[in-house]
């Protein structure tokens, strides 16, 4: 079956020592071997410091976001080599708030997946409706569209190494998570459509994780779904004692 998969997405917080501190102790707790995936991704200016932190672990370094291209005259961009020569594992790629502050199209979203691949990185590529969409009905129609827009061109092979990340836009750092039926029901759609537009093999074994405010609290019923394999986790990613419950809560 698909193994859980729980990433800390840091976004643009702590201080160098405060990360290192917090990947110390995710480290220490988990430990050489996980019978879960783990990851976190702090800003991409402290990547090699918690690379430094979490060696040894099972903890996987991930990022924020990169550009498309390998290299050049892109000021102020990463390229996915540069993450991979800082011992990155993971790109997080379409977070809500890349599409909605910085403005990222599902084609740049889809250049960045293509090239994170390229590079050997496993993008997490994130899709989510907002909440006007969903009381308009939208929801399935909205990320459908995302995931065939931001995942276009990829070969059955290429999907199989992408996870993807439910995050309903609505819940994502407000504290209204989505029920785990509300949840369960977008995945299931997500993967149905995976189911036609690859294989069966694709939908049966691609990651899907949710995110939007899971905490110690709820995380256990939403990774209970048998669609949900994972958390991609904000605010609660923050406090190791909070981050290793999630983690835990996918024993349960
Ligand atoms: P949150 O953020 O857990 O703080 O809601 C999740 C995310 O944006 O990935």
């Amino acid at each position: 079956m698909r193994k859980k998969f729980i990433a800390g997405n840091w976004k643009m917080n702590t201080s160098r020592a405060e990360g290192i501190a917090l990947a110390a102790a995710i480290a220490a707790k988990v430990g050489s071997s996980a019978s879960v995936d783990v990851a976190v991704c702090p800003p991409s200016l402290y990547l090699e410091a918690i690379g430094q932190a979490i060696k040894g672990s099972a903890v996987g370094l991930g990022a924020q976001s990169c550009y498309h291209e390998a290299k050049g005259a892109f000021t102020g961009e990463i390229s996915p080599q540069m993450l991979v020569d800082l011992g990155c594992k993971y790109v997080i790629l379409g977070h809500s708030e890349r599409r909605q502050i910085f403005r990222e199209t599902n084609q740049d979203v889809n250049r960045k997946v293509l090239a994170a691949l390229a590079a050997g990185l496993v993008p997490i590529m994130c899709v989510g409706e907002t909440l006007a969409e969903r009381q308009a009905n939208q929801t399935s129609q909205v990320v459908r569209g995302q995931m065939e827009g931001s995942l276009a061109g990829l070969s059955p092979d290429q999907v199989l190494k992408t996870v993807i990340a439910y995050e309903p836009v609505w819940a994502i750092g407000t504290g209204v998570v989505a029920t785990p039926e509300q949840a369960e029901e977008v995945h299931a759609d997500l993967r149905k459509l995976l189911e036609t537009r690859y294989t069966s093999e694709v939908a049966s074994k691609i990651r899907i994780q949710y995110g939007g405010s899971v905490n110690a609290e709820n995380a256990a019923t939403l990774l209970g779904q048998p669609n949900i394999d994972g958390a991609l986790v904000g605010g609660a990613s923050l406090k190791a004692d909070s981050f290793l419950a999630i983690i835990s809560a996918t024993a349960s």
